[in-house]
């Protein structure tokens, strides 16, 4: 059989279909999605022509990651204005899919904004639609500039860090291609020290119970030819207390006024056990995903996802993925409760640094957050 990753990592890994692109067939424009639900096994596209089923994407998480869905957010407004549909409502309906990553009600603010103004301004609801399309783009190209200059910014503090390349690097969840209009968050940077020849090895946590770690992470890093290894979440402890994790670099979907960060869960776990190790914890998010009106980790809502996600396994090739209780083979008595956060939240003193793309917060502190705050204003 043949390994069609080792194909593409020997092709310099070629961009893959892009996560998410707006198109324009004769029947009407269209957001299309590269269904994340159906990876590793297919590359899939998810056409989505209303707002509603551009919802349900994100709620299945077909499309995710905090940056990805600032671009999802904004286009969707798009897409209900240039097709008639009630903007507000649409706007709503997104802004509320899924309640952590900030990025999705920024995105969702910008293009509802760009076509309120001409709405407002008296310009006919084409008009306002092309200014709500126009905002998406915008920001879509914002997003990948950010996205190279956090990988600039990253390498440049591991090589201050860990002198002498090498890096063994531990990530979690998915923060690549797939979560971006550019190369991503945390993964940008690895993707960038993979090229100047400074990764060592890339440990790969699989990120129970959706598997965003092995089948997102683990199939970019195998397209790029990166060394990685997977590993279960559980095996992190062992994997520290051996000396074989130099750094731990994670992105994030909310970061807090105070520097708390919200990612993935599983994100503070590997943060305490960072610590007692002596290894950097570090963050790799945009700056859009600082949020100053949060004022502290405690106040950030995390999303409590369905139980049926961990006490039943779902084949990742069922269309639309872990949907419904008893679709999936049980992995726990049938009635069995679950407590399923999507999310937890890591305190600002177990985190190294915050790389964004206007630079390095470290420490990191309130009033650290705040300067960077007032810095991503000015540009
Ligand atoms: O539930 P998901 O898959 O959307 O969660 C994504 C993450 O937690 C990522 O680590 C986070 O969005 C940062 S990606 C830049």
């Amino acid at each position: 059989m043949v390994d069609q990753n080792a194909v593409y990592a020997a092709a310099g890994d070629p961009t893959p279909l892009p996560s998410l692109r707006w198109d324009e067939p004769p029947e009407g424009p269209v957001l299309v999605l590269l269904d994340q639900t159906r990876l590793p096994g297919e590359e899939t596209e998810l056409v989505c022509t209303d707002v509603p089923a551009l919802v349900e994407a994100v709620r299945t998480l077909a499309v995710r990651g905090a940056p990805l869905l600032g671009l999802a957010g904004a286009y969707g407004v798009a897409l209900a204005a240039v097709r008639g549909y009630d903007v507000e409502e649409a706007a709503g309906l997104l802004a509320g899919a899924r309640p952590t990553a900030v990025n999705l009600g920024y995105g969702v603010r910008r293009a509802l904004a760009a076509y309120r103004k001409v709405a407002g301004g008296g310009g006919g609801p084409e008009e306002a639609g092309a200014a709500a399309l126009a905002e998406a783009r915008e920001l879509h190209r914002q997003d990948a500039e950010a996205s190279a200059r956090m990988a600039e910014h990253g390498a440049v503090l591991l090589r201050e860090l860990l002198p002498g390349g090498g890096y063994r690097l531990l990530t979690h969840c998915n923060t690549g291609r797939l979560v971006s209009g550019g190369e991503g968050t945390a993964l940008a940077v690895v993707r960038k020290v993979h090229r100047a020849g400074e990764l060592r090895r890339l440990w790969v946590d699989e990120t129970r119970p959706l598997l965003q770690g092995s089948r997102l992470t683990a199939w970019e890093a195998a397209r790029s030819g990166m060394a990685y290894t997977l590993l279960s979440d559980n095996a992190a402890g062992s994997l520290f207390s051996a000396g074989e994790v130099d750094a731990v670099l994670v992105g994030a979907d909310r970061i807090a006024a105070d520097g708390s960060v919200a990612n993935k869960v599983g994100s503070y776990p590997l943060a305490v056990l960072a610590r007692y190790h002596h290894v950097p914890f570090i963050v790799v998010a945009p700056s859009t995903t600082v949020d100053p009106e949060t004022p502290d980790g405690a106040s950030i809502e995390v999303e409590q996802r369905p139980g049926h996600e961990v006490t039943e396994f779902v084949p990742t090739q069922v269309p639309g993925g872990a949907r419904e209780a008893g679709m999936g083979i049980p992995l726990a008595p049938l009635g069995t409760q679950a407590y399923n956060p999507a999310f937890d939240v890591t305190p600002p003193e177990l985190v190294t640094a915050i790389v964004t793309e206007h630079g390095v917060v470290s420490p990191v502190t309130g009033d650290a957050i705040g300067d960077l705050c007032s810095r991503s204003r000015q540009v």
